[in-house]
């Protein structure tokens, strides 16, 4: 559905992704872990054209949509939740989610699928955004992405700064858009949390993708493990 094919992206003279390449398949999850400036975040926004590539090519369903505009990009049916949320303080939870459907006219049965998901919405419409706590502006951020009826999802680090007991609240949401069709792109720095919920998933280390495959295998692998989910190696220093 989605390939990144050696896909090259710098800010000025750094080189932040340095020649990616990954795939989404249809109604699949694929994660993409990795340290805090791997290249996750620009990875989400050189697929949604927030970034331009300076190298290599992006393609969905089978069109080279690298060099294509925000809009265009977002026309085609992907929809971005970028890192942070990007909640707007005043404007109120019914002016975000129409706000998520500004290219297309939303149906009743749009606002019902976020609802349904997020019944917490339904009962703040009327509440500006601001005052939303960090796992309802997280909903909110995935409900006005959906109001646009997307085929796929990117979604930037959607558990951070959230109660353990929200972060699964989140990632259980996530299962849910899925089984609904909609394929995602979930970038973490919880990679046991990802890994867990991904079929598919590739690590990224300065701007490289150095591990790749099922996420089942990732969980396992020793070096995996090591780096990103405090597993100790045997015969280290665990107790
Ligand atoms: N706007 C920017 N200008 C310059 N460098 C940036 C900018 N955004 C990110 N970077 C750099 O690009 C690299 C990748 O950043 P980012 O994609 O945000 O990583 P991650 O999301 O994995 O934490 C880092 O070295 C970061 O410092
Ligand atoms: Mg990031």
């Amino acid at each position: 559905m989605l390939d990144l094919d050696n896909v090259v992206t710098t800010y000025g003279s750094i080189e932040a992704l340095k020649g990616i390449t990954l795939s989404v398949p249809e109604g699949g999850i694929v994660s993409l872990i990795g340290a805090n400036g791997a290249g996750k975040s620009t990875t989400l926004m050189t697929v949604s054209g927030v970034q331009t590539p300076v190298g290599g090519e992006i393609r969905f369903r089978g069109e080279l949509i690298s060099g294509l505009k925000p809009h265009e990009i977002a026309a085609r049916g992907i929809a971005h939740v970028p890192e942070g949320r990007r909640i707007f303080p005043r404007l109120s939870v019914r002016e975000h989610l129409e706000m998520g459907a500004f290219l297309r006219s939303a149906s009743s049965d749009d606002w019902e699928r976020v609802f349904t998901l997020f019944p917490v919405l339904k009962e703040r419409l009327g509440q500006p955004g601001g005052t939303l706590s960090g796992g309802e502006q997280q909903m909110l951020a995935i409900g006005r992405a959906l109001m646009a009826r997307p085929a796929l999802i990117l979604l930037d680090e959607p558990s951070l700064g959230l109660a353990p007991i929200l972060v699964s609240k989140i990632f259980r949401m996530i299962r849910e858009i899925n089984r609904e069709g909609l394929a995602v792109l979930l970038v973490e720095q919880n990679a046991k949390a990802a890994l867990s919920l991904s079929s598919r998933a590739y690590v990224l280390e300065t701007g490289r993708i150095v591990a790749s495959g099922p996420s089942a295998d990732l969980l396992n692998d020793p070096a995996v493990q090591e780096a990103y989910l405090g597993v100790k190696r045997r015969g280290g220093a665990a107790a």
